[in-house]
């Protein structure tokens, strides 16, 4: 499948978070909004979800890694991101300016291009009383980023994935869009 000029672009940005595989679950969410959906995947968000499944999903590849200069831009600018899930690690060097694989390149630059983005961020109650998250959170917040409400699970719990709402996304972006809700 090629883009879809029609409709506009969805770029999820997928973490190495432990509900990365069920990322199936946004797309065919924003699917049914009338999306066009790419994913961009951090390299390790690549080894937790099932790159055929999301390529036939998506019908465009996964991106992870940067382009080399002078070749052309593989996907069409996005018109909305959702970073799902994000990881605690994104979080941090996204708030912190730090741009060292693509999706972080992606995630720096969008507020700041008028993109709006919404997170939804998947970890635990032990990484989420690092000083350090609660500050990103507030930065990111400040840079007009949308947040998601997934309260972070116990560590070592099995997690939370029955209440990790992936439509929240969509419905963070919705009153940013003139398109599609
Ligand atoms: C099985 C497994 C599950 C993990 N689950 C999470 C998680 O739910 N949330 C999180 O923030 N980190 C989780 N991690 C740690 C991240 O994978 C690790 O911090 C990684 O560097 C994040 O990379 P990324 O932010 O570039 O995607 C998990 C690691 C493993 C091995």
């Amino acid at each position: 499948m090629s883009d879809q000029p029609d409709k506009p672009f969805l770029q999820i940005v997928v973490c190495a978070s432990g509900v990365a595989a069920d990322v199936g679950k946004l797309i065919t969410a924003a699917h049914e909004r009338h999306w066009d959906v790419g994913v961009i995947a951090t390299p390790q968000g690549l080894g937790f979800l099932d790159a055929e499944a999301v390529e036939a999903q998506t019908g465009r590849p996964i991106r992870s890694a940067w382009r080399s200069p002078g070749e052309p831009r593989p996907t069409r600018p996005a018109d909305a991101i959702a970073v799902a899930p994000a990881s605690f690690n994104t979080v941090n060097k996204w708030a912190a300016g730090i741009s060292d694989n693509l999706a972080l390149g992606v995630l720096c630059e969008a507020p700041a291009m008028g993109i709006p983005v919404a997170v939804l961020p998947y970890l635990n109650s032990a990484q989420a009383a690092h000083p350090a998250y609660r500050q990103s959170l507030e930065r990111l917040r400040e840079m007009g980023v949308l947040i998601g409400s997934y309260e972070p699970h116990r560590p070592k719990a099995g997690g939370g994935a029955d209440r990790y709402r992936w439509e929240e996304a969509l419905e963070l972006l919705a009153p940013k869009l003139s398109a599609p809700a």
